[in-house]
């Protein structure tokens, strides 16, 4: 069997950040092996990952980070020697109507991971402490609601204001205990709004753009005028790549690609370059835009200060928006069977006859 340089635990690889951070790593690495967890909730899809599947240096493992035992289980297996963490649940609405199911999957499923490196880690004299890892992804909605302009810098205080920034908030927590109290090797990044190919369109971006394709209303919440960051979501594969590789011990990264826009102004863009796409007068899609009742506690602003990742680590954005938003339409305007899979669960069947016996 080849001895590869690294074992790394993915999890959530199957969504919609997780495929792209597999993907680049799957390929970018031959010599590290690269097993990806998930359980393939409603917003993981192997379907995202067919290009990479058959690659050698590549593992699914399909399971749940609430389940200690098996964690457990794959930890004392595979020999882990770093984990990189995206599994969670990532939808505020959901998080409104079911908050118990963000504390289960974000608070607990996190807490279950470090004690599952914790215990291979720092328990097995033969693993050297220089060599392990746990990297925590987390989302730039743990700092609250910026009504006042400014930024979020890395020194910025919590404030979560949903059950989903809330519960992301908790786990970012545990995972510095984690490091304060057993030394365990960490390093967390918060980043902005991410948009590209293989969202759930249940998310702003993907949602609207399948709304206007189908012809169906565009529900925006409120006025429209709540701002958010976006960040092309392989950008965002390329900062962890880089934080994994250069970040230091117990350091936190904000990543944001300094692209603020007002949710009117870019559903404005969205049906713009989607008229153009599907031969319909400019103007057409916009008819579609429905003002609805306002998300409950809906945050007014997010806005990343990425300096400090660019300054320590080099990496900046590598796609202006309006490159990024056109390629991300053209993804979904070819492959409609993908939306019409996950709007339809029909995935679901794919990867039952793919993955299990
Ligand atoms: P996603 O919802 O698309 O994917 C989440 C993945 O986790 C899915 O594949 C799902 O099957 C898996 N999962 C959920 N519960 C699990 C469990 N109990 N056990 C194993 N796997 C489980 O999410 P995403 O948008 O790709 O976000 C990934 C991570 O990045 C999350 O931690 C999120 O908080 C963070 N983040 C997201 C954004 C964003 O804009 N989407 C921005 C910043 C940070
Ligand atoms: P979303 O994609 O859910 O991301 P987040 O809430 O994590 O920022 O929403 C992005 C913005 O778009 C947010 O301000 C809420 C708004 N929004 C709508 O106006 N209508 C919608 O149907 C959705 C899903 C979001």
């Amino acid at each position: 069997m080849k001895n590869y340089k690294k074992n790394i635990l993915i999890t959530g690889g199957a969504g919609f950040i997780g495929s792209h951070v597999v993907r680049l790593f799957v390929n970018k690495y031959p010599d590290y092996k690269i097993y990806n967890l998930d359980n393939l909730t409603y917003a993981g899809n192997l379907q995202n990952l067919t290009d990479i599947e058959t690659a050698p240096n590549y593992t699914f493992l399909k399971g749940d980070i609430v389940d200690a035992g098996f964690l457990q289980k794959i930890f004392a297996e595979y020999q882990f020697d770093s984990v990189i963490h995206l599994a969670a649940e990532s939808h505020v609405d959901r998080s409104i109507s079911n908050p118990l199911e963000f504390v289960i999957t974000n608070v607990v499923g996190t807490v279950n991971l470090l004690n599952a490196a914790k215990n291979l880690w720092l328990s097995n004299k033969q693993q050297s402490p220089s060599e392990n890892l746990f990297y925590h992804v987390s989302t730039d909605e743990v700092y609250g609601s910026l009504d006042n302009g400014g930024f979020f810098t890395e020194t910025t205080s919590y404030d979560p204001q949903s059950p989903y920034s809330a519960s992301k908030a908790s786990s970012d927590h545990f995972v510095r205990a984690y490091h304060n109290t057993y030394k365990l090797p960490i390093v967390i990044s918060n980043c902005s709004n991410n948009y590209g190919p293989n969202q759930f369109p249940e998310k702003l971006i993907p949602l609207f753009i399948n709304n206007i394709r189908n012809n169906k209303p565009l529900p925006v919440y409120g006025k429209g005028e709540n701002i958010r960051d976006w960040l092309y979501v392989v950008d965002h594969a390329r900062a962890i790549d880089d934080v994994y590789h250069e970040g230091k011990n117990g350091e936190t990264y904000n990543i944001g690609g300094f692209n603020e826009w007002k949710n009117i102004d870019l559903i404005k863009v969205v049906c713009k370059v989607m008229d153009k796409k599907l031969g319909r007068k400019e103007g057409e899609s916009e008819k579609l835009i429905s003002y609805v009742t306002d998300r409950a506690g809906h945050d007014m602003r997010y806005a990343i200060d990425a300096t400090k990742i660019n300054k320590e680590l080099g990496w900046k954005p590598s796609l202006q928006f309006e490159e990024g938003i056109t390629k991300t339409i053209d993804w979904y305007m070819n492959n409609q069977a993908w939306l019409d899979n996950v709007t339809s669960g029909e995935y679901q069947k794919y990867y039952t006859k793919q993955y299990t016996s």
